[in-house]
């Protein structure tokens, strides 16, 4: 009966064990080295057992069964023990009320290790428990870390210290967080299995910046000079939080440059190069560098830098420009327009930086000078004048460039002052100069025969040839026979041109040739000294009035 009342206030799973060989022991017990460990323990045996001189015990080290030899680590009939736990270890339990709990002073990483009990009840009543506990000495506090530390996100690190040795307490200190965010600390005190163990919850949110940085936990027994240290290193993930690319830059076209890329994350990034939608180099890593070589107005854009490590990604673009010298301009063809017709004449081309545009007309300036892709020259009611080769020049710092059209002008016939009707001695020539384009037919009319004098008419001195876009004709029409009534040389004169844009008739002025007025002049002058001055002049006068009267 009373063996049951025992067991029932100490564990109930055993309460059916029916007071048989039975022991009770933590199966796993720490504490840290140089201080010591108190191992509790109970056993139990058969109930028909009666102890003859008292109950005796052995603790044995690694094995429960005397015939391997095990380390003695405790024996309660003698003090004869294993060498490395002499002088530390004691009983404190009284193994009369079954009490086999176990003190380990001043215990080293050697002492770690199964502890087995085994008890003598006397006489042919002796018991290895098959149970043990297993002790660990350790140097340093263990400290939980989750698996992992993501950036801001809070994060709780606990330190643990064991805390079986009943002489002292240990603290626990957490070190190195004075730059943490608002750490807060909180401690506990956790028993099971009737082995205790404290800790201390250190509580932050963690940055970026917290990468790498070096914690640590201090376990301490006060008032002795035990002290325990362990440092951790933090590895906190966390999304790339800068994409560094180099500036937005210029290049020349023709050369070759490298865009670098660096992003800040961990882990390291996918890092990839994009232009437009277009991957162009990627890797695993935190640095990458897209060479680009011969660079051609096609590599003109924006290109971004991507750094992805699955806890997010972000990116940065560069512009890279490419110069170069401008094209050569596109420009209208060559044109033959009319006169007076407006037109707009375009320079197109491309340069980087953007070209300057000159019109240029038969090497003068014309128009305005533009910066741009394009330029037009407007010209309103063209004029013949306006013929001429108009060139368009795009210029940058980097080069020329130039192109050019020939504007011909068509314009209906003109008469040029050149034309008249001189008294020849042999009779009137009449000259008629044109000016057009295309070149204009010059006819003479004589309104008095009415006849019309052309190349095919051979019965009249016809003469014609054209330069350019001016035409000369000339008739000789001598003094008699010219009229059918041959009364005189017909001196009324119309020269008639024209081309497909007109055609004009306008009477030629007859004009004294000096040579016949001195002629006239010198007959007077001879008469006029035979006989009288009034007598010449008058002679002077009839000849003027006669030759008056022939013109008209
Ligand atoms: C066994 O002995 C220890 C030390 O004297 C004591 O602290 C503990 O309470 C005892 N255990 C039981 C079950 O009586
Ligand atoms: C440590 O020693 C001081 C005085 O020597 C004493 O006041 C204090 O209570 C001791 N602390 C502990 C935890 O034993
Ligand atoms: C980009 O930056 C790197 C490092 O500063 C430099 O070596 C490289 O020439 C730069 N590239 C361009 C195109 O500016
Ligand atoms: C770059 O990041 C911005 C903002 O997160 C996003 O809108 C954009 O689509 C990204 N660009 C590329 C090429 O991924
Ligand atoms: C010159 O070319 C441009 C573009 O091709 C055109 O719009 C314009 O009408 C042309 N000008 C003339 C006078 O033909
Ligand atoms: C324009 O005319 C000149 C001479 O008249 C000639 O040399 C040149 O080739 C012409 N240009 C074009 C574009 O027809
Ligand atoms: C001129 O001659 C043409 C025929 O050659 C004739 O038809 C026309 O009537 C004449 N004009 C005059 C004014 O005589
Ligand atoms: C010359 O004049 C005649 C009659 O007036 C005409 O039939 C002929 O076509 C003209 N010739 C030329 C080359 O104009």
């Amino acid at each position: 009966m009373w063996c049951l009342e025992l067991l029932i206030p100490l564990l109930l799973i055993i309460s059916d064990a029916n007071c048989q060989w039975n022991i009770w022991l933590p199966r796993d017990i720490s504490t840290m080295t140089n201080s010591c460990v108190v191992i509790p323990c109970s056993f139990m045996y058969p109930s028909g057992i009666r102890p003859i001189r008292g109950i005796h015990g052995i603790w044995y080290f690694g094995q429960p069964y005397p015939q391997l030899f095990p380390p003695v680590v405790f024996k309660s009939l003698t003090d004869v023990v294993h060498e490395s736990y002499k002088g530390r270890t004691k009983l404190l339990g009284d193994l009369n009320q079954r009490n086999c709990t176990l003190l380990i002073g001043n215990v080293g990483t050697e002492h770690s290790g199964r502890y087995y009990f085994r008890a003598d009840i006397g006489g042919a009543n002796k018991y290895s428990y098959p149970d043990f506990a297993e002790l660990k000495v350790l140097d340093q506090p263990n400290i939980d870390l989750p698996e992992e530390i993501v950036s801001d996100e809070s994060l709780e690190l606990t330190c643990y210290a064991p805390d079986n040795c009943p002489d002292t307490t240990p603290e626990i200190q957490w070190m190195y967080t004075d730059y943490l965010p608002d750490p807060e600390f909180s401690s506990e005190y956790m028993e099971e299995s009737n082995t205790a163990v404290i800790s201390n919850t250190l509580t932050f949110t963690p940055r970026p910046m917290h990468n790498g940085q070096l914690l640590g936990c201090r376990v301490y027994y006060p008032n002795t000079t035990l002290v325990y240290e362990r440092l951790i290193s933090l590895d906190v993930k966390y999304s790339p939080r800068s994409v560094w690319v180099n500036v937005s830059s210029e290049v020349m076209e023709g050369s070759s440059v490298m865009l670098h890329c660096e992003v800040d994350s961990n882990p390291s990034p996918r890092i990839s190069w994009m232009f437009g939608d277009k991957e162009l180099l990627w890797d695993t890593a935190s640095y990458i560098s897209l060479p680009l070589d011969d660079v051609t107005v096609e590599n003109e854009g924006i290109y971004t830098c991507i750094g992805d490590n699955g806890y997010g990604f972000m990116n940065t673009s560069l512009y890279l420009a490419v110069k170069y010298p401008p094209r050569e301009p596109i420009v209208n063809d060559s044109m033959t327009v009319v006169e007076g017709t407006s037109l707009a004449l375009h320079c197109n081309t491309m340069g980087s930086p953007a070209p300057t545009l000159t019109w240029l007309k038969d090497g003068e300036l014309a128009g305005s000078i533009t910066a741009g892709e394009l330029s037009v020259l407007e010209i309103l009611e063209i004029t013949p004048q306006q013929t001429g080769q108009y060139r368009c020049l795009a210029e940058n710092e980097h080069g020329r460039a130039s192109a050019s059209l020939n504007i011909t002008v068509e314009y209906g016939p003109v008469l040029l002052e050149e034309s008249k009707c001189t008294v020849v001695r042999e009779g009137v020539q009449c000259v008629c100069v044109a000016a057009g384009n295309p070149e204009p037919t010059i006819e003479f009319y004589l309104p008095d025969l009415n006849i019309t004098i052309n190349e095919t008419n051979s019965r009249f001195n016809f003469y014609a040839h054209t330069d350019g876009h001016t035409s000369t004709a000339m008739i000789k029409l001598r003094e008699k026979g010219e009229r059918a009534d041959n009364s005189g040389p017909a001196v009324n004169v119309h020269c008639s041109m024209y081309n497909i844009y007109g055609r004009e008739s306008v009477l030629l002025e007859l004009q004294q040739e000096s040579e016949f007025k001195i002629f006239i002049f010198a007959l007077t002058v001879l008469l006029a000294f035979p006989f009288s001055i009034t007598l010449s002049f008058l002679f002077y006068f009839l000849g003027s009035i006669l030759l008056y009267t022939n013109i008209k």
